[in-house]
């Protein structure tokens, strides 16, 4: 089965979803009109698996295919390996009519559309996702970013790529964990936007299907159509993730992101309970599916210290801090909190 999505954001894209399209991606990307010079960016393990197949598809369409390879983990989100390869497409003579290609997960995906939106003041992006949480979440609506040492993502962009092609078949070599970490994102869905999505995602064998991701890219598509700079509704998006990135930052990013937001949202929802926003009902239920994924439901790490890694977050506007709160499964609603009650709700949570 092949679904197109189609993304009018300040660009327009398509997301493009289809078995085998590794093997296609040159064909595709000449629909756009692209020629010229391709940079393939890629950490150590997809390379090893993924950038032949898509290097020889480039090349029978006539690319020239230049492969930037970082060290697979979050730690390649970094100041360092961001001018890296930006040199690199420099050394490689790069030009505004050039492409650079991330394929991989969301740090190749983060990492290169940064360096994407800065070279010569913005290059055509081609992001191809090949872990799940990738092909759900981060390939989609144009946030790029890096790490710094005082905190995850505080240096990026948005900057949409100019098409997104999804191989699911490059689900089939992820560790279990790792694609455990893209079902956290997917329940997330479910939670915040799509209640038929989350009693689909109990049957273990509709998550990897071409279908499931169609159905999170347009949830995306339809929130990022609506606030492309995240200036309202969008903030969505980002439940469980107010706690996740102090929980990341915590372990020093030994935690995964998608473990780290599986953990925020269990915290957020319990203490959304405990408050009165959102019935019993809601928690045991998204216990039951994180549970059912090998995600974690909780945090070793204290309200206190929780307190210190959100308050280094870039979800901080001056003295508040926005929690996206679930009101029932499907629906949620975002709270302003002041940083001196963090402590306080983020206790109820544990
Ligand atoms: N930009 C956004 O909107 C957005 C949204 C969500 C998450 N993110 C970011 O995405 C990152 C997490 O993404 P991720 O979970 O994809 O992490 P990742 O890119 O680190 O990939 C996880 C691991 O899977 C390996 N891998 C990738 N594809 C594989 C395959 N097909 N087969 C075998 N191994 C494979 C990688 O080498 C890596 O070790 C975080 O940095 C997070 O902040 C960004």
């Amino acid at each position: 089965m092949s679904f197109c999505v189609r993304v009018n954001a300040s660009k327009q894209y398509d997301v493009i979803i289809r078995r085998g399209l590794l093997n296609e991606c040159g064909r595709e990307l000449t629909k756009l009109g692209a020629r010229g010079k391709i940079c393939l960016v890629t950490d150590d393990t997809v390379d090893a698996l993924y950038s032949a197949r898509a290097a020889a598809s480039f090349a029978s369409s006539g690319f020239e295919t230049v492969k930037f390879v970082i060290p697979h983990g979050e730690r390649s989100k970094s100041a360092e390996m961001l001018i890296a390869l930006l040199r690199f497409l420099a050394e490689n003579d790069f030009t505004g009519s050039d492409t650079v290609a991330a394929l991989g997960g969301g740090v190749t995906g983060d990492l290169s559309g940064l360096a994407a939106s800065l070279y010569r003041r913005g290059v055509r992006l081609v992001q191809m996702p090949t872990t799940l949480l990738a092909a759900v979440d981060s390939s989609v609506g144009g946030k790029t970013a890096i790490d710094i040492p005082e905190g995850k993502n505080l240096v990026g962009s948005f900057y949409q790529p100019s098409l997104v092609l999804c191989d699911v078949d490059a689900f089939s070599t992820l560790p279990e964990t790792v694609f455990s970490e893209g079902c956290a994102e997917m329940i997330k869905y479910g939670v915040i936007y799509d209640a038929e999505l989350f009693s689909l995602l109990s049957d273990k064998a509709y998550v990897p299907s071409e279908e499931a991701v169609a159905r999170c890219v347009s949830i995306k598509r339809d929130v990022v159509e609506k606030d492309e700079r995240d200036l309202g509704l969008r903030r969505i998006l980002n439940f469980g993730h107010t706690v996740g990135h102090a929980i990341e930052l915590l372990s020093d990013y030994t935690v995964s992101h998608g473990n780290a937001v599986a953990a925020g949202m269990a915290v957020v929802t319990k203490a959304s309970v405990k408050s009165g926003f959102c019935p019993e009902e809601c928690y045991t239920s998204l216990i039951k599916l994180l549970e059912l994924y090998g995600l974690p439901t909780g945090t070793k790490h204290s309200a206190e210290e929780l307190k210190t890694g959100i308050l280094r977050d870039k979800k901080r506007f001056g003295d508040t801090i926005s929690f996206i709160v679930p009101e029932k499964i499907g629906s949620c609603r975002e709270m302003k909190l002041p940083t001196d009650k963090i402590e306080e709700f983020v206790a109820k949570g544990l």
